[in-house]
């Protein structure tokens, strides 16, 4: 680890967002885009300090939720505002400050390897882009970079230009910290430019190291459009490597896979699903829009159209269309349709037939529902929980069971059934129509 202090700007309200959620905290694949700032600048540095301003305290809590070990400054922005402003008063650890946004989710270590050129002041990154609308523009003069130019003080023929700032920057903390002060904010928007100081490391002699990127790693979020553009990526990625790895996804662009997913062994996901939040499928197959949240799946059968939710647990299981599972730990079990199994343990051997409903709530709390090994649960139960099924029991299908039942008992509640002979044509002849 080449060692570098790294400063993550995120204090921007990002209005182009046109949401009241701030800009760095809406979500890429599950996680918010902040988040993949910070996870690939620990694999550089462990002196991380992120910038924040507006809704500060939102963006601190959230972060504080997935990493314990960065900095959080919040930036004078009333005094100090723009990309300049947020910088300044921070002090880097290290002879090195890499400066990266907190809306460039793509970002990758290995690229952010590439700005440790020796003897520069400042390597600053460059897109060449067919259309560089919306970014600064880099001013070049007989093949050396002059300046950078933002898009709303640029003149006409600047905006032709198509050499991009992607807006990532490595300087020697000595330079950076000696030119902060020198910022002014005499510009179309007022701010301290971070950019800025391109010029002046130019003007006083200074080693600047133009480090052309690509555009997929350093594309910068800054509206709901980009921000779907960036998921797209961001989701290929992350099937690509579940591909590599064995993994079968099949129609993958219609597949929705969570960071912090993990699939294992040979698993088959087929079209139309979604897994989320921390879920692990190991061994299993997930059919068609099914959709899985924080859950373990393991040498089990899941869908199509089945509803994992939260804290289940599936092992050597079957789980069939329109059943929806939620803390339910099923090991050899047999769910194939239309099931609610909330709170519930389910042992090996057991059947439960469709329509089977835990009723797990009596309004206040919720309960468990019990469940040994081969039972047989007729179709359309209901178990109103607590309750406890022993091994080897027979549930009578239409029932409704409010009390535990014994190993080896039959257990039933149903209405007597009643015949009238004829009754049908006697109910009709007696409504006839007026
Ligand atoms: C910036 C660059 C532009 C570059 C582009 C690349 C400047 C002046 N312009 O423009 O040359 O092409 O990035 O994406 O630097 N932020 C703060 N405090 C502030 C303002 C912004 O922390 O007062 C943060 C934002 O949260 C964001 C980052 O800085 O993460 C960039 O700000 P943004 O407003 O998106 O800058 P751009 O206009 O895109
Ligand atoms: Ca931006």
């Amino acid at each position: 680890m080449n060692q570098k202090s790294i400063i993550i700007l995120a204090a921007g309200q990002g209005t182009r967002m046109k949401s009241e959620l701030p800009k760095v905290l809406h979500k890429i694949s599950g996680k918010p885009m902040l988040y993949y700032s910070i996870k690939e600048a620990l694999k550089l540095s462990d002196d991380i300090t992120v910038v924040l301003y507006h809704q500060f305290e939102k963006v601190k809590t959230e972060i504080e939720k997935y990493f314990s070990n960065i900095n959080f400054v919040i930036q004078d922005h009333k005094n100090y505002p723009g990309t300049g402003g947020a910088v300044m008063g921070i002090k880097p650890k290290y002879e090195k400050t890499l400066v990266l946004n907190g809306d460039m989710p793509l970002i990758q270590a290995s690229e952010l390897e590439k700005f440790d050129i020796p003897n520069a002041t400042i390597v600053m990154s460059v897109l060449k882009l067919q259309s560089a609308d919306g970014y600064g523009r880099v001013i070049i003069e007989n093949g050396d970079v002059k300046k950078i130019v933002e898009q709303k003080d640029a003149t006409q023929n600047e905006l032709k230009i198509t050499t991009a700032n992607a807006g990532i920057y490595q300087f020697c903390s000595k330079f950076l910290l000696e030119n902060l002060p020198k910022l002014n904010n005499n510009n179309a928007q007022k701010e301290y430019y971070i950019t800025d100081l391109v010029e002046m490391a130019i003007n006083q002699g200074k080693v600047l190291k133009p480090l052309v990127v690509n555009e997929e790693n350093f594309k910068g979020v800054n509206s709901k459009v980009e921000l779907a553009d960036a998921e797209v990526i961001h989701q290929n990625r992350i099937k690509k490597e579940f591909m590599k790895a064995g993994v079968i996804l099949r129609l993958p662009d219609t597949i929705y896979i969570e960071e912090g997913v993990t699939i294992e062994g040979e698993s088959i996901i087929e079209n139309g699903v979604s897994l989320l939040g921390n879920s692990k499928i190991i061994n299993s197959h997930i059919k068609t829009n099914s959709v899985v949240e924080d859950s373990i799946i393991k040498d089990s059968d899941v869908g199509p159209m089945a509803r994992i939710r939260p804290d289940s647990e599936l092992n050597k299981t079957h789980i069939g269309n329109f059943v929806e599972t939620k803390k339910a730990k099923l090991n050899g079990v047999k769910a194939g349709h239309l099931s609610y199994l909330g709170d519930c343990v389910i042992d090996e051997g057991t059947n439960i037939g469709c329509g089977t409903i835990t009723c797990n709530y009596d309004g206040v709390n919720k309960h468990q529902t019990i469940i040994g090994k081969n039972v047989f649960v007729g179709s359309d139960t209901q178990f109103v929980a607590p309750v406890n099924i022993e091994d080897d029991v027979l549930i009578g299908a239409g029932s409704t069971v409010t009390g535990n039942v014994k190993k080896g008992e039959l257990y039933l509640t149903r209405a007597k059934a009643k015949t009238i002979d004829g009754y049908f044509y006697k109910h009709f002849s007696s409504k006839k129509k007026s």
